[in-house]
Order: structure tokens, then sequence, then C-alpha cells
């Protein structure tokens, strides 16, 4: 059983990277072996559907969620949908990366309203991919922060349900 969680923002002051390492944190003490992967380690080119596949970093970052038991990914909101980055990154490691994988998501967002932005690409990640999206999501604004610290109780709380929610669907699913 190993997680992998996964921070897409590319903003060096990204709040849902503060929120994907609460996740780990949270796994950790759970006695969950963990990996990350972060998105401005590992730039990647936008897909093209041809030559970005040759990407030379991009063996290693389908190796580390092929071999994940589940996922999750932290993603920002934009315009009401993921992030391009994180979009970006389905799009570059694909079907042999996602299928029938476990997948939560961990949103920031700017304001309330965009609470079902994640709906898209986790229905894309389904109808694909036939990847199991954990039905309990995570979605914070700025209020729920201080520094580089996550202030608000509710949203520790529901990151730990999440990692929670993709341990046990990972394990149910590995029978
Ligand atoms: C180009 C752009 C588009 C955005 N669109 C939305 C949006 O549609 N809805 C929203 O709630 N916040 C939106 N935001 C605010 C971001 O979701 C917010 O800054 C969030 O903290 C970004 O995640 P990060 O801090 O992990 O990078 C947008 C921000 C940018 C830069």
């Amino acid at each position: 059983m190993s997680i992998l969680v996964i921070s897409t923002s590319l903003n060096p002051g990204s709040r849902s990277r503060i929120m994907a390492k609460q996740a780990i944190a949270d796994l950790q003490a759970a006695g969950v072996e963990t990996d990350f992967l972060d998105l401005q380690d590992v730039p990647l080119p936008m897909c093209d559907g041809g030559a970005c596949y040759g990407e030379k970093s991009l063996p290693e970052v389908k190796q580390k969620i092929i071999n994940a038991t589940g996922v999750i990914m932290a993603v920002p909101i934009y315009t009401f949908d993921v992030s391009a980055a994180a979009k970006n990154l389905i799009e570059m490691t694909g079907r042999d990366c996602w299928t029938e994988h476990v997948v939560g998501f961990i949103c920031a967002a700017g304001g309330q309203g965009s609470y079902m932005s994640v709906m898209q690409i986790a229905g894309s990640l389904m109808l694909d991919f036939r990847t199991f999206i954990v039905p309990r999501f995570v979605y914070a604004t700025k209020g729920a922060f201080e520094g580089d610290e996550i202030a608000d109780g509710e949203v520790k709380t529901r990151i730990e349900q999440l990692s929670k929610e993709v341990v046990r669907v990972s394990d149910a699913l590995r029978g």
C-alpha cells in the first residue's frame, strides 16, 4: 500500500500544496507509506499528443503513478476547472497510469462558487480510464489559511477524512 500525493500547482505560494503536505502528514501518522510528486519540481511540457511523450522526465512521473495503490491530487481551481497543469499531467500520463486507480481530490480556490469545478476531470477519469473517484472532496479558500498553515480545523478534518477514505477504497479494491 503506497499513496501518491500529487501537488499540481505551479505557484510557489500554493495553498493546494500546503494541503497536499497535510495529507502526507496524516497518511504517515496513520502508518501508510507515501510518495510525493510536486509538478514544481518536474516541469512537464504542454501535451501536444506527439513529441511531448518523449520528455525525459516522463517515465519517472508515470512510474510513480503506476506504483501507487491510490492517488490524492491537490489542484488549483482556474476558470471553473482544475488548472491546465493538472489536466496536462493527465494528458501526459494517460491510460497506462490511471486505469482503475483510486483518486481523491483536494482543491484550492479563490471563492466558494467553484466547488463543482473538479467534476469535469473526475468524470473524464471515470469514463475514459475507469478510475475510481473517491466521493469526498476537500475544497478550501484563502480564509482557511494563516500564512503557510491551515487555520481552519474543518479543512484539516476533511483532509484527514479524505486520506483515510483513499486508503480504505484502495485497500478494498486490492481485494
Ligand atoms: C487564472 C486563474 C483563474 C482562477 N479561476 C478561479 C475560479 O474559476 N474559481 C475560483 O474559485 N478561483 C479561481 N482562481 C483562484 C485560485 O483558485 C486560487 O488562487 C487558488 O489558491 C489557487 O491554488 P494554489 O494556491 O494551490 O495555486 C483563479 C486563479 C487564477 C490565477
